[in-house]
């Protein structure tokens, strides 16, 4: 296990008083996500079947995303005492489908794989910073520092893990650039809205653009200028761009406006 458990979090401190009742729906969504963390551990295991060694930090890393999921449902069942987190999760586990059997990345090769792992921990690791920033409630911000500075570790990693299958794929510039923006198109795919779905509804039916939607309004609004800033920064890193360049600023700050743009057009909308 990882440098913390769910005995470090404060729980005795939980103030219903502070609970905002739309980041419990997106933290009750963020749970089902993390909690299958196992299955992506078993996928990786897969595709990097004659690695041990990675294969042994790669469960490591399941058990990891395992115990955020647990940690936040823990936290979400105290915000709702209603919550039956195990009901959610077979609910998230029957309608989501990955194929997590097979042994080939949907990334063409291992280093691309690598570079799409990088994306994902960068939107983790920006989200529970922002969110850990943005709430008040101080069980929750607990949970999110020490979520968040796994998600950044988890980078690192994979970060490592690139540069070494880099050499051995020979996977170019150009290629891992549309790999990067490609994952990152991916973040409007199906698992988040369909965690929304499966944490928060139990009698309509499913609507990707409806739960999409109320998803990316409870989660949009925490972040800030230098959470995007950052993310942004280490979306280039893992690109093989220069993080810190005029390109990588003009980005960042167009970033920045749509975020602003979306969050102000979600409010608008009714629920
Ligand atoms: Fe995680
Ligand atoms: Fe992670």
């Amino acid at each position: 296990m990882g440098s913390w458990t769910l005995c470090d979090i404060p729980w005795e401190r939980f103030d219903p008083a502070r609970v905002d009742p739309e980041i419990v729906r997106v933290v009750k969504a963020a749970s089902l996500v993390e909690y299958n963390g196992a299955a992506y551990a078993h996928h990786l295991c897969r595709v990097f079947a004659d690695d041990t060694a990675f294969q042994s930090s790669l469960r490591h890393w399941g058990e990891e995303e395992v115990q955020h999921g647990a940690a936040l449902a823990r936290w979400a069942t105290l915000a709702d005492p209603g919550f039956d987190f195990a009901a959610a999760f077979a609910r998230f586990q029957a309608g989501f489908h990955i194929d997590f059997d097979s042994g080939r990345s949907r990334r063409g090769s291992r280093a691309g794989e690598m570079v799409a792992r990088c994306i994902v921990e960068t939107g983790t690791s920006s989200y529970y910073t922002a969110m850990a920033e943005a709430v008040d409630e101080p069980v929750l911000k607990a949970i999110c520092h020490h979520i968040a500075a796994d998600e950044l570790r988890h980078y690192k990693l994979f970060y490592t893990h690139m540069r070494r299958y880099l050499v051995i794929d020979h996977l170019t510039k150009w290629r891992r650039i549309r790999l990067a923006l490609g994952r990152l198109r991916e973040a409007g795919d199906d698992e988040l809205a369909y965690a929304y779905y499966a944490a928060n509804e139990t009698d309509r039916p499913y609507q990707r653009r409806r739960y999409a939607r109320l998803y990316a309004r409870g989660a949009m609004r925490v972040y800030r200028w230098h959470h995007v800033e950052r993310a942004i920064a280490m979306v280039f890193k893992a690109a093989g761009l220069k993080p810190h360049g005029r390109l990588n600023l003009w980005l960042a700050r167009g970033a920045w406006w749509v975020v602003r743009q979306r969050v102000a057009r979600l409010d608008r909308q009714p629920a």
